[in-house]
């Protein structure tokens, strides 16, 4: 059996889905694990070197984690051709003349979602890492949840029938920062810095759709800003310029109906932090990030419209859960480990830049669904 060292030059490590996802949860998991199994027995080791601004944030993240090379300078380390991939997780507005630069330098290139800000944008990623022949992806973690796992083995096996329609509710009450701190970075509430929940949760819903239950065809949707003043890290009021909620529809392949509800300001009333419901002729399914539950139609109860006696059913009881049936690793450890293996040994990876852009695709019209107050149609994205 023989070892492998692939360099990785990760950028914007020091943030939340940095430090937490892609650092600790999946690269040094997988170093602690001995790396990633190659079909041919062999293993290939990620040998990471950390890019940010901060030498202090660097160095201390570094040194917590087993990790011997860190620096502030993405240029130098660019041009170390020992590392092959860059990874970027920097905030979304940083992404795209860091990616470019990457392709340039002919390295591999594994991002966080959005891959840029504007379809525009991502589409000249996308074109760009073609054109070099370099290997590319996106993260699309969502598909690797428990719960989506195993609503897709529902799919698979034919249970719903036809499916008719999909209601997402995503979102919590995301703190304003003044007397309690808020747990997501303010500039998500700023246009200026391409915060809003539109640009981030719609990359998201393009994949889930797509992968699940068909191409996304049409959008319609409507943003707000319910909360107009925060108080950003440093304890500053700022105007949030950025919608903090969706609520969109969109429309399928096939004529599956989806209502999608994004926010940062609702508080949960319900089994997750996303979750999706399912109607199908046949059954019904509800999955948040690690459970999934259905009703079959044979199981199914007739309720009779009669507010004037207590509701007899019970109904959150009338639903069974679907079992693992497997073990379930983190699905950002998931996703690194088969693009490492589609550099190293060029294994399957669907999830490329070009998937990335047709996310960017449907936030973009999302908003101008929302400024035009119409429908859209979502055209076919090609290179
Ligand atoms: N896959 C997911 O579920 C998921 C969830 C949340 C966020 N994200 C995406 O991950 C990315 C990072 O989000 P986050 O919540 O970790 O943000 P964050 O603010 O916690 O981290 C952002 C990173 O960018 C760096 N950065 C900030 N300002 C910079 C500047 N001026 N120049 C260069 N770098 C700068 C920070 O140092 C930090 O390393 C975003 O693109 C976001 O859309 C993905």
């Amino acid at each position: 059996m023989a070892e492998q060292q692939i360099g990785i030059i990760m950028n914007g490590v020091t943030g939340r889905m940095g430090t937490n996802q892609h650092l600790i949860r999946s690269i040094v998991a997988i170093r602690k694990q001995g790396g990633v199994k190659l079909p041919n027995g062999d293993v290939v080791m990620p040998n990471p070197i950390l890019v940010g601004r901060q030498e202090n944030k660097l160095k201390a993240l570094a040194e917590a984690n087993g990790i011997t090379r860190w620096s502030t300078d993405l240029d130098k380390c660019l041009e170390n051709k020992d590392d092959t991939v860059y990874f970027d997780s920097q905030m979304t507005s940083f992404r795209t003349e860091s990616i470019k630069k990457a392709i340039a330098a002919g390295k591999h290139i594994y991002c966080e979602k959005p891959i840029a800000p504007t379809l525009k944008e991502s589409l000249e990623l996308a074109r760009m890492a073609k054109a070099a022949g370099v290997k590319n992806g996106v993260v699309q973690d969502k598909l690797f949840l428990p719960g989506l796992i195993k609503l897709k083995r529902l799919i698979d096996s034919g249970f719903f029938g036809k499916i008719l329609s999909v209601r997402m509710e995503f979102g919590y009450w995301v703190f304003e920062g003044d007397w309690q701190a808020g747990q997501r970075p303010s500039w998500n509430y700023r246009k200026e810095e391409d915060g809003g929940i539109i640009v981030d949760m719609f990359a998201h819903w393009r994949y889930v759709l797509d992968n699940l239950f068909g191409e996304v065809r049409s959008v319609s949707c409507l943003g707000a800003t319910h909360i107009a003043e925060r108080v950003d890290e440093k304890g500053e009021r700022y105007n949030c310029t950025a919608e903090d909620a969706a609520y969109a529809t969109f429309q399928l392949e096939g004529g599956i109906v989806v209502q999608a509800n994004s926010s940062w300001t609702v508080r949960v009333n319900r089994e997750d932090l996303l979750t999706l419901h399912v109607d199908g002729t046949e059954g019904s399914a509800v999955a948040g990030l690690r459970n999934c539950k259905s009703q079959h139609r044979v199981n199914t109860c007739k309720p009779v419209w009669n507010p004037d006696i207590p509701n007899p059913f019970n109904f959150t009881e009338q639903w069974q859960d679907v079992p693992d049936n497997q073990i379930f690793d983190n699905g950002f450890k998931v996703q690194w480990e088969l693009f490492l293996k589609h550099v190293v040994c060029d294994t399957p990876f669907p999830w490329d830049l070009l998937e990335g852009a047709k996310g960017t695709q449907l936030s973009d019209l999302g908003m101008l669904s929302w400024l035009e107050r119409r429908w859209i149609d979502v055209p076919e994205l090609t290179l």
